[in-house]
């Protein structure tokens, strides 16, 4: 049932112009909620954006135009996307991640606190995990990150924690593994510019802007030597949040969760689903490892569907890419 303006029933998607959060936009207002997006536009695509919410240009770490946001919307609860999230950007640039992913939030939350919004949905990262001590990684996983971005997601986790007690605030941590694909429907899609992403770069490979994809190391320990990773198709991690939500508003404890599939897909077994999907010839070249890139990823994500009933509905690899193709414009 839609409820009324007044009743807090308001989401505030801060990153809602971004890649995830667009499709978290989608997602809410498919369940009859009202929608506030802010966005600075520093990554994010207007055209993403849904005429159907409401659009405020702007930081999240101005914290008196979200004070007014909170406040004149009737906000119930915020999903924070926006975030520096490039794990080889952060090595290079950790002031920037520190300033934009953690300083920023403290302004946010500040104003959450201050307008006593009580719901809080963190997009978190299996960067938070570091060197993989075992695998499938549960949440019990120690939380060691071993770059700049992933330490300030445990940061802003723990932040989350303690800032509970004193301002009644509940959150659910969400630690995404490797999203992707597009909304079927909607029009929405991925692209990041630079685009350094896996997916999207077989994708520009596949209509001919990119003459090939570099694989980033051959030599790694696993079956045919590529990088394992959890793909998890992006209209799935939306309604991960959609669960979560309204496990908070009917008055669940603040959790923190995997967001994966439990299985994991190399490198070259993502471009041969390209490969077979497109009907295009890929062209890949061998490249030196990146920094940062563990072997494998893989998330043990029963804990979500224990609690809250969640399971991915379609992250099969196939169902990731076609809709990445028919994003991008390969498929009519
Ligand atoms: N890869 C290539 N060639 C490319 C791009 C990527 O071989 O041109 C490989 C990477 O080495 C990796 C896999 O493809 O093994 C996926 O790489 P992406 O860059 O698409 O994604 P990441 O795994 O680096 O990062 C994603 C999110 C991060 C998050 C991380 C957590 O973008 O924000 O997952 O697992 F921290």
């Amino acid at each position: 049932m839609k409820q009324s303006a007044g009743s807090r029933d308001a989401v505030l998607v801060v990153g809602g112009a971004g890649y995830i959060g667009s499709h978290m936009v989608l997602a809410l207002l498919a369940a009859g909620r009202r929608v506030i997006v802010l966005d600075n536009l520093s990554t994010g695509h207007m055209e993403l954006v849904s005429p159907a919410a409401t659009f405020v240009q702007g930081e999240c770490g101005d914290r008196g135009l979200v004070e007014r946001v909170l406040g004149q919307h009737d906000v119930g609860a915020v999903l924070h996307f926006a975030a520096s999230s490039l794990v080889g950007e952060s090595i290079g640039n950790p002031l920037k991640y520190y300033r934009n992913n953690v300083a920023q939030a403290i302004e946010l939350l500040s104003a959450m606190q201050a307008m006593h919004v009580p719901h809080f949905i963190l997009s978190s990262t299996a960067a938070v995990y570091g060197d993989p001590q075992s695998m499938p990684i549960t949440e019990a996983h120690p939380t060691r990150p071993t770059n700049p971005y992933g330490s300030t997601k445990v940061a802003l986790e723990r932040l989350l924690v303690e800032l509970e007690p004193v301002s009644g605030m509940r959150h659910m941590s969400l630690r995404y593994f490797n999203a992707a694909g597009a909304h079927p429907h909607g029009g929405i899609g991925e692209r990041h510019e630079p685009e350094s992403h896996l997916v999207p770069i077989l994708m520009q490979v596949a209509l001919g802007q990119r003459v090939h994809a570099k694989v980033f190391g051959t030599d790694w320990p696993t079956a045919d030597g590529t990088c394992v990773r959890d793909y998890v198709h992006v209209c799935d991690i939306a309604d991960a949040h959609l669960v979560a939500l309204r496990a908070l508003e009917g008055g669940a404890a603040s959790a923190t969760y995997n967001l994966g599939t439990g299985k994991g897909y190399s490198v070259l077994q993502v471009i041969e689903a390209v490969r077979r999907i497109t009907g295009r010839q890929i062209e890949v070249e061998a490249g030196e490892r990146r920094a940062g890139d563990p072997a494998v990823l893989v998330a043990n994500a029963d804990r979500i569907k224990q609690d809250l009933g969640w399971a991915p509905k379609q992250s099969e690899l196939d169902t990731i890419v076609s809709t990445a193709w028919k994003w991008h414009g390969g498929l009519s």
